[in-house]
């Protein structure tokens, strides 16, 4: 048979090399084609159709695969050809994607993998497939190079319903590992050590043992990206809400997920959230982006950053009415100036001094005695009505 492969990013290059160390000639296509130099390869993906028989797709998602399958390629190059789309996918797409491939009398096999790079490099990944079994016959030897086992599906959807199980599962290990580990570290306590205790107590799990080096080490480079895990993670929700189940543990999980994402962390490995964790109230991305749009005026966005994190802290974090008392002063700076509203500013400024008076021996970021007797001046301008505009509490 001959074998083509579509998408040379972090897992599919893992498996391109195994295939080829196994003795299988191929070629290659990737979108962009430097990742494709060292590979016999082909510029544009209708010429690796047309000369394969086989084609393994991997590639981002399931616009991508829509976009290559229905968009690129022209619908004779799909005619007779086997494809086997490892992406994980959106479960209504892949039921789209076998449809349509059936339609143009090609045969549309759904494959996702369980595994990363150290497993495909061993030739250890697990492949979930569906799709015509007389077929898969033709194939196996050339998934058998690197996969130790897989499972076969009579209904199409219910590798991807699988898959999409696993990456929650996998979703909310990571996070308590992570979360575990930053927290123990916060506290004082050694990494190795918490490593150590977790890989012989409750953290056992094969999560550790693949990542253990890297929290370690702090390489965060990628096996499998944040940004792929957060696609993952929405793709379960629309699954679940098709479904009508709810979880109670997705959405605080895809949050830390999505806020490495706006960090600019996205493409690095998931044990990256590590560096969103890691942080505290005093470092977090927002109160330090929130004081510093007080401290320049911009009171209404100063508010929405500011609350984006009081929302988050649970009611029992002991900084969340210091949160809540620094909101009150955006709050009434916007009272004030922007409503003209001085009255309603005055006992939201009071409602700040109430909050921050709690917090009298704080002085990590902020000197509070000082913000405290600030608010109290701005409340006598108030009363003499005067210009607070260019009064700063915090300064
Ligand atoms: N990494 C893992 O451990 C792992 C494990 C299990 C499943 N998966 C799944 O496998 C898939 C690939 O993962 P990965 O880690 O290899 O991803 P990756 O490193 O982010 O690479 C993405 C690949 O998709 C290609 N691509 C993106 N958009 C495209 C488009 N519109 N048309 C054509 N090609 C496009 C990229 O091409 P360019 O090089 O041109 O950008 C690249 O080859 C994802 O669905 C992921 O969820 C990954």
């Amino acid at each position: 048979m001959k074998v083509g492969f579509v998408g040379l990013g972090n897992l599919g290059k893992a498996i391109v090399d195994r295939m080829i160390s196994q003795g299988i000639n191929l070629y290659v296509y990737n979108r962009a084609v430097e990742k494709a130099k060292n590979y016999n390869h082909f510029l544009d993906p209708n010429e690796l159709f047309y000369n394969s028989d086989v084609i393994f797709i991997i590639i981002r998602d399931s616009k991508a695969v829509e976009e290559l399958l229905f968009k690129r390629i022209e619908p004779q190059n799909i005619e007779n050809k086997i494809i086997v789309d490892m992406t994980t996918n959106s479960y209504s797409f892949v039921k789209k994607f076998y449809q349509k491939v059936r339609e143009l009398n090609g045969y549309y096999f759904e494959a996702p993998l369980l595994g990363s790079i150290p497993a495909a490099n061993t030739g250890s990944l697990v492949m979930l497939i569906s799709g015509d079994k007389s077929r898969l016959k033709l194939i196996e030897h050339i998934i058998e190079t690197f996969t130790k086992k897989f499972y076969y599906f009579d209904n199409i959807g219910e590798p991807t319903k699988l898959k999409l199980l696993n990456n929650f599962a996998l979703a909310g290990i990571l996070q308590s590992i992570m979360e575990t580990i930053t927290i123990g570290e916060n506290m004082g306590i050694r990494k190795d050590l918490i490593l150590e205790i977790l890989s012989n107590g409750a953290g056992r799990s094969y999560f550790l043992e693949v990542k253990k080096e890297k929290i370690l080490n702090e390489d965060f480079s990628p096996q499998f990206s944040i940004e792929l895990l957060h696609k993952d993670l929405n793709y379960f929700f629309e699954l679940i809400n098709d479904f009508h189940l709810y979880s109670h543990i997705l959405e605080p999980t895809n949050k830390i997920l999505e806020r490495a994402v706006n960090l600019n962390h996205g493409s690095l490995d998931i044990s990256g959230v590590y560096l969103v964790l890691k942080k505290n109230i005093f470092n977090d991305e927002r109160f330090i982006k929130g004081l510093e749009l007080l401290r320049t005026g911009d009171y209404f966005e100063a508010h929405e950053v500011l609350e984006d994190l009081w929302r988050e802290m649970p009611v029992e974090n002991k900084y969340r009415n210091f949160i809540k008392g620094i909101i009150q002063i955006c709050a009434g700076y916007y009272k004030h100036i922007e409503q003209r509203n001085p009255n309603g500013a005055r006992n939201i400024f009071i409602n700040a001094k109430n909050y921050l008076s709690k917090y009298l021996e704080e002085n990590q970021v902020i000197d509070v005695k000082k913000v405290i007797a600030n608010i109290e001046k701005i409340i006598g301008m108030i009363d003499k009505n005067e210009d607070i505009s260019s009064f700063k509490i915090i300064e």
